[in-house]
């Protein structure tokens, strides 16, 4: 599965992008407001440093406005991927991108219908959003799970991004159900790689070692 880093911050993705595990970045409105930076600007910024996937969200509600956005987003850089929300509007423009060979990723996808749709209309990706049905106690699982099964029984070729993870099992359940991509903030990248036997072995490996140090 490909790892995603879901945030716009420069730092943490240089600091996971050398741990050589960062597939691709999303960002979205929310975690551009929350940078307080220009979207072209970095969304360039990051495109230097990480090779896969970059998604940049359209604002617009209607397609004509979803398309003119999303045709100059689409040229900051040959990876990035236009972000459009799941919407009638929505679909209209991912049709358009689709024939026009630019990459989409089709966001706030809550059902199987919805995901269904968007691969009929031609999205790259889609991003069912796992942790905000697990917010309201939905089987998130069931939807990944379920998504993937049709893709696979009609042969769709659109990827299934498991979006707004949470925690370290949402990743493990999501491997389990076959996501192509998840897409998660910076520290779950260091929960996902530390353990605490690992951390208690290593003292001890070392402490063994002072022992027989001088005799190297
Ligand atoms: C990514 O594409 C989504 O925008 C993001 O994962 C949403 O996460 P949230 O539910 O934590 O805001």
């Amino acid at each position: 599965m490909k790892f995603f880093l879901d945030t716009a911050d420069i730092a943490d993705i240089k600091k996971y992008a050398a741990w050589g595990i960062v597939d691709g970045v999303t960002t979205n409105p929310s975690i551009i407001a929350k940078g307080g930076v220009n979207l072209e600007q970095r969304i360039k910024e990051i495109a230097e440093i990480v090779e896969g996937p970059i998604s940049a969200e359209v604002i617009s509600e209607d397609a004509e406005g979803m398309i003119t956005e999303g045709r100059r987003i689409a040229k900051w850089d040959e990876n990035v991927y236009v972000k459009v929300p799941m919407t009638s509007e929505g679909l209209k423009a991912v049709s358009v991108f689709s024939k026009e060979g630019i990459h989409t990723n089709v966001t706030l996808v809550f059902s199987v219908t919805q995901a269904v749709m968007a691969a009929k209309a031609g999205a790259t990706l889609v991003s069912p959003f796992v942790g905000r049905l697990d917010d309201i106690s939905e089987d998130e699982m069931q939807l990944i799970a379920d998504i993937v099964h049709v893709f696979r029984n009609y042969g769709y070729d659109t990827q299934v991004l498991a979006a707004s993870i949470r925690h370290p099992k949402h990743i493990v359940d999501c491997m389990m159900c076959g996501a192509d991509i998840a897409t998660m903030p910076p520290e779950l990248f260091d929960k996902l790689a530390s353990h605490p036997l690992t951390d208690k072995g290593l003292v001890a490996f070392l402490k063994d070692w002072e022992k027989v140090k001088d005799k190297q």
